[in-house]
This record gives C-alpha cells, sequence and structure tokens, in this order.
C-alpha cells in the first residue's frame, strides 16, 4: 500500500524512570523496551519506513538494536515536538503514524485501526476514557477538579495526513507553542480528529510501576 510511514520518537531522557539513562534501553521481556516497539512497527508489511529518532548518545547502542530492523535513525531534539518534527522531515509517505517508543505493547490491529481512521478523516488517535478524577494541584492544595464526562488519554499511535501534521507543527513552532502529542497540534488548526478507542495494555512506560505492569503483560502474552 505504501501510504504510510512511522516516525517513532525515542530521544527523551527517560527523568521520571530515575535510571540517569534512556528508559527505552530498560529490559522488557528479555529485550529491551524500544527493540519490543520496534518490532511491532517492523511487523506490520503495509508500512514503508519507520524512522526512529535518537539522541546522539544513544546512537551508537540503538544502532545495533534496530539494525535488525531495518529502520533509519534521525537525530533528535529538544522536546518530543521537535524530535517528532525532525522525523517528519524524512518523511515522504502521504500518511504517517507517530508513536511514543515508551509504549511497546499496542496490538498491530490498533495501530492498522488507527490508520485506517486517518485515511478516512486525514487525522485519528487511540484513546482511552479516563478511569479517575483529575484535579488541578498547586502548593499542596486543590485549585480546580475537572469533571470526568467526556474526559479521554490520549495514546498513540496517532495518525495523519503528513502535510496536515507538517503544516500543524509549523504554526505550533511559530506561535511557540509546545505540545505533548501531535493531535494536540493539528488541533489547533482546528481541524476533526477521530478518536479510536484504544486499549489500557496500550500503557506509556514512565515510572517504574509501569515496567512492572508491563512486564507482566508480556508474561501474560508469552504464556498464551
Ligand atoms: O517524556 P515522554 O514519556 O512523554 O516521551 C514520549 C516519547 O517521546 C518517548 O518515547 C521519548 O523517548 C520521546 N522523546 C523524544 N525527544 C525528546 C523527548 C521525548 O523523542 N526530546
Amino acid at each position: 500500500m505504501n501510504l504510510f510511514s512511522a516516525v517513532i520518537p525515542a530521544a527523551g531522557s527517560g527523568r521520571r524512570m530515575g535510571k540517569g539513562f534512556n528508559k527505552l534501553l530498560l529490559p522488557l521481556g528479555g529485550v529491551t523496551l524500544l527493540e519490543c516497539t520496534l518490532r511491532l512497527f517492523a511487523g506490520c508489511p503495509w508500512i514503508k519506513e519507520v524512522f526512529l529518532v535518537v539522541q546522539e548518545s544513544d546512537r551508537l547502542e540503538i544502532e545495533a538494536i534496530a539494525a535488525p530492523y531495518g529502520v533509519r535513525l534521525v537525530q533528535g531534539g529538544n522536546t518530543r515536538q521537535d524530535s517528532v518534527s525532525r522525523g517528519l522531515e524524512q518523511v515522504e509517505t502521504p500518511f504517517v503514524l507517530v508513536h511514543d517508543g515508551a509504549r511497546p505493547l499496542v496490538s498491530p490491529e490498533k495501530i492498522l485501526e488507527v490508520a485506517e481512521a486517518a485515511r478516512r478523516n486525514e487525522a485519528a488517535i487511540l484513546a482511552i476514557p479516563i478511569k479517575d478524577t483529575v484535579t488541578r494541584v498547586s502548593e499542596g492544595l486543590i485549585t480546580g477538579t475537572i469533571p470526568r464526562e467526556g474526559l479521554w488519554a490520549a495514546q498513540t499511535p496517532q495518525a495523519f495526513r503528513t502535510v496536515l501534521l507538517r503544516e500543524a507543527i509549523r504554526k505550533a513552532a511559530q506561535e511557540l507553542f509546545e505540545g505533548t502529542d501531535e493531535a494536540s497540534l493539528v488541533e489547533r488548526l482546528g481541524h476533526r480528529i477521530a478518536v479510536v478507542e484504544g486499549s489500557e495494555r496500550n500503557l506509556k512506560v514512565t515510572t517504574p510501576m509501569d515496567l512492572l505492569i508491563a512486564e507482566h503483560i508480556m508474561n501474560q502474552r508469552g504464556a498464551r
């Protein structure tokens, strides 16, 4: 089909994991967390190219992990948005999927579902309804509770027509807007974004507890 490429930002520092190195290099299921994510995308024959965005200090180590999967390495930036933007510069297909390197448990079916939704709508993301009450806290005190009704947590992959995402990133950069995902940038263009229900399994590994949960899910899969 050759309509889609994937950009996988993997140039973070993993500060919240507290290991002092990139959390994507932590072990998961007998390989690295990053390899778990890479093999999912490399295993989608309908994705033409995968661009992995990495920081210079990790390049050698990641090159060795990525080599068997035929992905292309791109130099990362200071923020996630900057890293995605650099990966996007390399994309030649009409559509692009952006996926956090730190989400190693997304299913191939969901990757395809969000891609198909993007073909119909130009922009689509995975998301799940939130379970917790979200409250704003300042200096140890609640300053506002947000009604949970209609609140969803955005996940990745997020899929877009490539020119649309390029335009969204250009506008955000011009207006010094820094988003935590790509959909928030496309939304600022006033564009509609379709939502495909994701899965709780598609967690973003951020803290040591997330890693424990991810390991457990991996083991369960292996046992089935
Ligand atoms: O920090 P967070 O977990 O939200 O990062 C999401 C993804 O973006 C991670 O896979 C991380 O490696 C990547 N990232 C990046 N460049 C940065 C910061 C984060 O590629 N400067």
